[in-house]
């Protein structure tokens, strides 16, 4: 018998018809449509799942999924999924690292540039024939400007990259590492003489427990006012309700962000008027061919897991020995 998957997004007919050939699929309805009721509903006789990192898995889902044993994320993160939960009951849960690293750094350098060359405002001012007026006219040269990396994994090490060809100087700060060979020229910092020293910070970790609300009032407080915060990772990391004040009054100078703390924001949200702050809707990685190698990933590795291997991008591959 073919095993069962749960599909948490809708893939295109090419995709769907490799899953089929070795699995039986549960077809989904829209990405993002997905919460824990419907999960919880679903998951009583499902093997795998190709998710995503906006389906909830926790405890309760794991013990209401007797079944499972891969739940597979289209996304490198996957702060969605409680893993101590997965691997007690024995899942694997997989993502899809590095084949977004660029997709995610280009977004990161062009909001960078966003902010340097104030491109949102002054696209405004052309349309409401403004056209050359303004002090937004002016922006700032990003050469002999200090990039600071919050974060120097994957992701991380693509935007020094890039940072160093617009003539930036960069430096980093990470909990697991202080000297990563290949990037003599980033040099290491502690998180508070990155934010002290740098002209534009930029997150790039993991949302965990170590890390949610890292920016907030103490650490936007350490920053120059002249500084710039990019935020690209996981709208945890960021204390939004520190960051709407520290942008109120000035103690920054602005932020562009791709990723909310509640996404979409609800409707009133005090960061939709705050000031200095230019926003994306979580679009990182979101290119036409990001997006699909991604998908491939994704689906290599859930069909890995199923055929009772470990696929190589596994979170937890200690939960085989709980199987
Ligand atoms: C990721 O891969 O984690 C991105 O945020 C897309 O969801």
């Amino acid at each position: 018998m073919k095993p069962k998957v749960l599909l948490a997004l809708p893939p295109p007919a090419d995709v769907l018809a490799r899953i089929q050939r070795e699995c039986d699929a549960i077809p989904s309805g829209q990405r993002g449509a997905f919460t824990k009721p419907d999960l919880l509903a679903a998951l009583s006789d499902v093997d795998g799942v190709l998710s995503h990192t906006r389906v909830p898995f926790d405890a309760e889902v794991f013990a209401a999924a007797p079944q499972l044993r891969v739940v597979s994320n289209f996304g490198v993160g996957y702060d969605n999924v409680d893993v101590a939960a997965a691997t007690r009951h024995g899942v694997l849960v997989c993502n899809t690292p590095g084949v977004l690293s660029d997709a995610v750094a280009d977004l990161t350098l062009g909001l960078i540039v966003a902010l340097a060359r104030n491109v949102v405002q002054t696209e405004r001012l052309v349309r409401e024939g403004q056209w050359g007026r303004g002090a937004a006219m002016l922006g700032l040269d990003l050469k002999g400007k200090q990039l600071g990396i919050i974060g120097f994994g994957r992701i991380g090490r693509a935007v020094a990259k890039r940072a160093e060809a617009f003539g930036m100087s960069t430096c980093f700060a990470d909990q697991f590492s202080d000297a990563p060979s290949g990037y003599e020229y980033c040099a290491y910092r502690s998180l508070e003489d990155l934010l002290r020293e740098s002209d534009f910070v930029s997150l790039h970790v993991n949302l965990t427990a170590d890390t949610a609300k890292l920016i907030g009032a103490r650490t936007l407080a350490l920053m120059k006012p002249t500084a710039f915060l990019v935020n690209t990772s996981r709208g945890g990391v960021v204390d939004q309700v520190a960051l709407v004040d520290a942008l109120r009054e000035g103690t920054i100078a602005g932020a562009a962000l791709d990723v909310l703390e509640r996404e979409p924001p609800a409707e009133g949200d005090a960061i939709l008027d705050a000031p200095n702050v230019i926003l994306v809707p979580h679009i990182g990685s979101a290119t036409k061919e990001t997006r699909r190698a991604m998908l491939d990933l994704a689906v290599d590795n859930l069909l890995v897991a199923l055929r009772g291997d470990i696929p190589e991008c596994t979170v937890n591959p200690e939960a085989v020995a709980r199987a």
